[in-house]
């Protein structure tokens, strides 16, 4: 799960470089940045945060971590709070494709409250959640979840698991930052 925090990372990347291309009075293409949304949609939250809920939060819970409070009821919680957070976003980038006045800050801000909570939820994810479950969980926990979270990407495709992963390599590519810098 550590690589698909990577994936995620890069995208989150390339929304900070959106938020600088959006400060410049160049208009912004707005592809790409739909397109990142979609990876937030699919990859992150439909793909990486439901192996997480309901396959790996249970069997750290199973191992004896608590359901609610920290970390994991905080970790839950910010995956809501990230699928509220795309819907907002592909709304405000309509408005600023339509040329709305204030769409451009409006944008900027929603972006960096995306960004902020990715960062801060891969960060306790990566510092604490991980490093705990390496000790919780014995190798036979491990087999039975590489096992199931295959089933996972059974059902939602693996093609489309490929797609998204091949975009968050290309964007990590230093041409593809916003603006075509
Ligand atoms: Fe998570
Ligand atoms: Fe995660």
């Amino acid at each position: 799960m550590t690589a698909e925090h990577r994936h995620i990372e890069t995208v989150i990347q390339f929304l900070q470089g959106a938020v600088a291309a959006l400060e410049q009075p160049k208009p912004l293409p707005v592809g790409p940045l739909r397109e990142a949304v979609e990876f937030l949609r699919v990859y992150a939250d439909q793909r990486h945060h439901q192996r997480e809920e309901a396959l790996f939060f249970p069997l750290l819970v199973k191992r004896g971590v608590p359901p609610q409070g920290c970390p994991i009821g905080g970790l839950n919680n910010d995956h809501a709070k990230g699928r509220a957070f795309a819907s907002a976003l592909e709304e405000k980038i309509s408005a600023y494709e339509q040329q709305q006045p204030g769409a451009a800050t409006a944008l900027r801000q929603t972006l960096q409250e995306v960004i902020q909570l990715y960062r801060h939820h891969l960060w306790m994810e990566d510092a604490m959640v991980f490093p705990m479950a390496e000790r919780l969980l014995s190798e036979a926990d491990n087999q039975e979840l590489l096992a199931r979270f295959a089933e996972l990407d059974r059902a939602l495709g693996p093609e489309t698991v490929a797609r998204w992963e091949q975009f968050a390599t290309r964007l990590a590519a230093p041409a593809n930052a916003p603006g075509g810098a």
